[in-house]
């Protein structure tokens, strides 16, 4: 039985509490958690765009701003970060000063993923990583992000998959259901890092995301996966 809502406006509000109250902890819980290799995931999801210094990338989700710097730091581009939370997107903005990045190049703004207020066939990139899963609507989401692509755009949504390789999934249930909740009180709220497994069990199969995405009207959705199945990168164009 379900702990925790995962769908609607509740479900948007909860999550965006959540983060707001785990925001300076969120860094270090990453890195802990996963070993350091959501850097590589992130890694790979840059990969997967050709980027001109002119384009317009927008970063849903963008938490403290991973994907945002390492997309700029490989193209050089604009980029907008977006996240319903705003104090990540404080930590977003802080990072930004650190790292002596311009405004010009980089923003981050407060704005739900489900909503967004920019016009039609804005951008030439759009990513999201490890936050469709939070959305309150899926589809909402899909087609807000396919109305603000412009055509022949580039979508990259990069989340939690349930693995695939039989020996696997015994070893990450055990490590994702009992430790990492465990990992996560000691560091910040406890609720969180149960909500974190739960989300995962209850969210869409490869094909359903990929079967959504192609329904909006995404063309050569693709996906890949990554270190046993625990991470999927989905990909697609806009026509
Ligand atoms: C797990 S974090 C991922 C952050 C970052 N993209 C990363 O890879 O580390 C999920 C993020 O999604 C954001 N989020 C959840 N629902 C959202 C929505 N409807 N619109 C925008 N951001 C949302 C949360 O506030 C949180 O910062």
């Amino acid at each position: 039985m379900s702990k925790f809502i995962h769908h609607g406006e509740d479900k948007k509000t909860y999550v965006k509490n959540m983060f707001n109250d785990i925001s300076r902890r969120y860094d270090l819980f990453n890195t802990i958690s996963s070993f350091g290799v959501d850097r590589y995931w992130r890694f790979s999801l840059v990969r997967k765009f050709n980027l001109n210094q002119s384009d317009y990338l927008l970063d849903i989700a963008t938490g403290t701003g991973d994907v945002v710097f390492s997309m700029y730091k490989k193209f050089k581009n604009r980029l907008v970060g977006l996240d319903i939370a705003d104090k990540m997107i404080d930590l977003a903005k802080l990072k930004q000063v650190k790292k002596g990045l311009k405004d010009q190049d980089i923003s981050f703004i407060q704005g739900d993923g489900e909503d967004l207020g920019f016009s039609d066939n804005s951008f030439h990139g759009l990513t999201i990583s490890f936050g469709f899963r939070n959305l309150g609507n899926y589809d909402k989401g899909l087609s807000e992000f396919y109305r603000v692509l412009k055509p022949g755009g580039k979508i990259a949504i990069l989340e939690f998959s349930k693995p695939k390789v039989g020996w696997f999934i015994p070893l990450f249930r055990f490590y994702f259901n009992r430790i990492v909740p465990l990992l996560g009180a000691m560091l910040s709220r406890k609720d969180a890092f149960l909500y974190l497994p739960e989300s995962v069990d209850y969210f869409l199969s490869r094909e359903d995301l990929s079967g959504k995405m192609k329904a909006i009207g995404f063309k050569k959705v693709e996906y890949s996966d990554y270190t046993f199945g625990i991470a999927t990168i989905y990909t697609g164009i806009k026509s």
